[in-house]
């Protein structure tokens, strides 16, 4: 099943509970949150009581990027304000394994995120054990960045993985994903699609609010392209 985690990291964060409702309204299913510390990445977004304050507005799934050292740290508090998935990079994990499991402890749904230079083997081992694989289409710690081509390659490994081992780990895929670019990857075998830009471009500034039409035009765009490959 195709689905639409759209980034809040774009949008109007002075109307966040309409956007994600006009967002929700357009067809998407999951709250994509950019966690990021300033150390991991170059860059400071939110942290837990953001989570805490959607957990209330929404009740779709609110997934949590951790772009984040020391991901183990914070687990317990990302849990405890509602999160429902939790993905952690394995460029910033000492014992992934752990980590995963700690995640899984929680009752979350755990997912390992790969960086652009990162190789598909670097996660191999724990294959079995998480809910979803993040594939970085671009550099993290901002949005509105380039789709890296490369991306979709990874994506395909990723898949024929998975084909291969009998697993039922989902494919989601950040960074650059847009209405130009997601047919490629919905092609390749991504089936989380993470969206910012893409989604609330338009909305700021005290602009109409084009949140729902993008998000349903997305869509439109991701399950054709799902319909061709099948
Ligand atoms: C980047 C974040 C992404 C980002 C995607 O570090 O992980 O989720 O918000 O934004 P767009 O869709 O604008 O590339
Ligand atoms: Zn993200």
């Amino acid at each position: 099943m195709i689905e639409l985690a759209f980034s809040i990291l774009a949008a109007d964060f002075a109307h966040l509970a309409e956007e994600i409702a006009r967002a929700e309204r357009g067809g998407g299913t999951i709250v994509h949150v950019d966690v990021m510390d300033g150390h991991f990445v170059p860059n400071i977004t939110f942290g837990p009581p953001v989570v805490a304050a959607l957990r209330p507005i929404t009740k779709l799934p609110l997934d949590c990027h951790l772009m984040i050292e020391d991901p183990d740290e914070f687990i317990p508090a990302f849990a405890a304000a509602g999160a429902d998935m939790v993905s952690v990079h394995v460029e910033a994990c000492r014992h992934l394994n752990r980590t995963l499991q700690f995640i899984a402890d929680h009752k979350m749904q755990a997912g390992v995120v790969l960086n652009p230079a990162t190789p598909v083997e670097a996660v191999f081992e724990v294959l079995p054990m998480v809910h979803h694989v993040l594939v970085m289409s671009v550099n993290p710690g901002f949005g509105g960045q380039k789709f890296l081509e490369r991306s979709v390659a990874r994506i395909d490994h990723l898949r024929q993985l998975r084909d291969e081992l009998g697993l039922r780990y989902r494919i989601e895929v950040d960074g650059g994903v847009g209405h130009d670019t997601v047919a490629a990857v919905v092609h390749a075998g991504a089936d989380m699609l993470v969206a910012g830009s893409a989604i609330f471009e338009g909305g700021r500034a005290g602009a109409p609010s084009k949140t729902e039409h993008n998000a349903r035009e997305f869509l439109r765009i991701a399950r054709s392209a799902a319909s061709r490959t099948a």
